[in-house]
């Protein structure tokens, strides 16, 4: 029995987190386990119109004793500022948790369509290991001169030899069991001349710890643009805190939309319960139409269920994924050409799990 705290959030994450259920309780029933599914409605806009605050003050103590946390999105930016929100829930559920690494998969899945012409499945196949606790996403800063003509900002990217030596430790480890064993630094040393070359630092550091994994760097300009044009080049990606979001939106585009991305929150040391979302948010654009993908939030379920040991039930859920996109092309929703709904396409991935 897992005990899994469910937040479904705001947004098209009340749409898709129902689906990711689905296809979870669909696994535990084909492989004989038992979760114990519990729900929250905090973290959401709606929390905040009720309660002012986006989280109940013991939040922290309610979420602990789960194993895991199954998470939709967040962000309502006509009802509360994002700043607000995400500083007010996310962002403290991986700083307090230290959910210090944050796992980004980027595969191109079969029957689906890359953008980049000509690509098969098994040529875009990375992980982006974004840094999750630290870096470019620091309080540390502030407002001087406000409201004159002088009015400046700062706010300052931290590094410490800990946080970026243990998301740096992680991505090798991982690399090192990945049949490529390739690593790649995302850094932009030439022009962040004091944080950055000290990551490449740690980095060249760690590498002589890993003689087995190649390893290559590049700054996050050129990288953005290789992704693009050579993704079969990528294995592992390590990244800072901010360059990591933004590989991990660029690879899943490359791979055919951002509807399928999943991303766990890791605390490797399982002091902490990890937290698995998927890489989207809560897309106003098209919430409330029952059209989201729900391929991110169910692939997040087959990276909890790995986390938590069921990786028969991780990989059947995955399996399950590719298999609907290759055959059930009526199921599929519009961002993968389709005319399907966010039900039909996870009614089609649990059914493949019960069959
Ligand atoms: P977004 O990821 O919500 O949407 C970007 C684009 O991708 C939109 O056009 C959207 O329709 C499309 N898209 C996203 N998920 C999709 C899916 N499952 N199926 C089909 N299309 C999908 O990014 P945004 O518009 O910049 O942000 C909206 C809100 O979500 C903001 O409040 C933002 O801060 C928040 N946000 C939250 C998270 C999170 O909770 N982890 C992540 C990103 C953004
Ligand atoms: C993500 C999101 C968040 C981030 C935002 C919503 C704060 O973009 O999970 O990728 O930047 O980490
Ligand atoms: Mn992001």
């Amino acid at each position: 029995m897992y005990r899994i705290a469910v937040i479904p959030g705001d947004g098209i994450g009340t749409e898709v987190v129902p689906e990711g259920v689905r296809c979870l309780l669909a696994a535990a029933d084909a492989f004989g386990f038992s979760l114990d599914l519990v729900e929250f409605d905090f973290a959401s806009a709606a929390y905040w119109e009720k309660h002012g605050t986006m989280l109940p003050s013991d939040w922290q103590p309610t979420l602990e004793p789960f194993d895991a946390i199954f998470f939709g999105a967040v962000g309502w930016p006509s009802v509360v500022p994002d700043h607000v929100s995400l500083w007010g829930s996310l962002l403290q559920f991986r700083r307090v948790f230290d959910q210090y690494v944050n796992l980004r998969p980027c595969r191109l899945l079969p029957g689906v369509r890359s953008p980049l012409a000509d690509r098969s499945p098994g040529e875009i196949d990375f992980v982006v290991v974004r840094e999750n606790t630290e870096g470019e996403y620091s309080s540390i800063g502030g407002r001087i001169f406000e409201g004159t003509d002088r009015e400046t900002v700062l706010q300052e990217t931290v590094m410490t030899r800990h946080g970026v030596d243990r998301v740096l430790r992680f991505a090798f480890e991982y690399a090192s069991r990945r049949d490529a064993r390739h690593l790649t630094s995302a850094t932009k040393s030439n022009g962040i001349s004091i944080t950055m070359p000290y990551w490449d630092e740690r980095v060249a550091a760690m590498a002589a710890d890993y003689p087995s994994v190649e390893t290559d760097k590049y700054h996050i300009d050129a990288l953005a643009a290789n992704f693009v044009l050579h993704p079969e080049r990528f294995d592992v990606v390590v990244a800072s805190n901010l360059f990591g979001d933004i590989l991990s939106d660029l690879g899943p585009a490359c791979t055919g939309t951002l509807g399928i991305a999943p991303s766990a929150n890791i605390n490797p040391e399982r002091r902490f319960p990890s937290l698995f979302e998927p890489v989207h948010g809560s897309a106003p654009d098209i919430a409330g139409q029952g059209i989201a993908n729900p391929i991110g939030q169910i692939w997040c379920g087959a990276m909890m269920l790995e986390h938590l040991g069921e990786e028969a039930a991780a990989a059947a859920v995955l399996g399950a994924i590719e298999s609907a996109l290759s055959e059930e092309r009526d199921a599929l929703t519009p961002d993968l050409g389709g005319t399907g709904t966010t039900r039909s396409l996870g009614a089609a991935i649990a059914g493949r799990l019960a069959d």
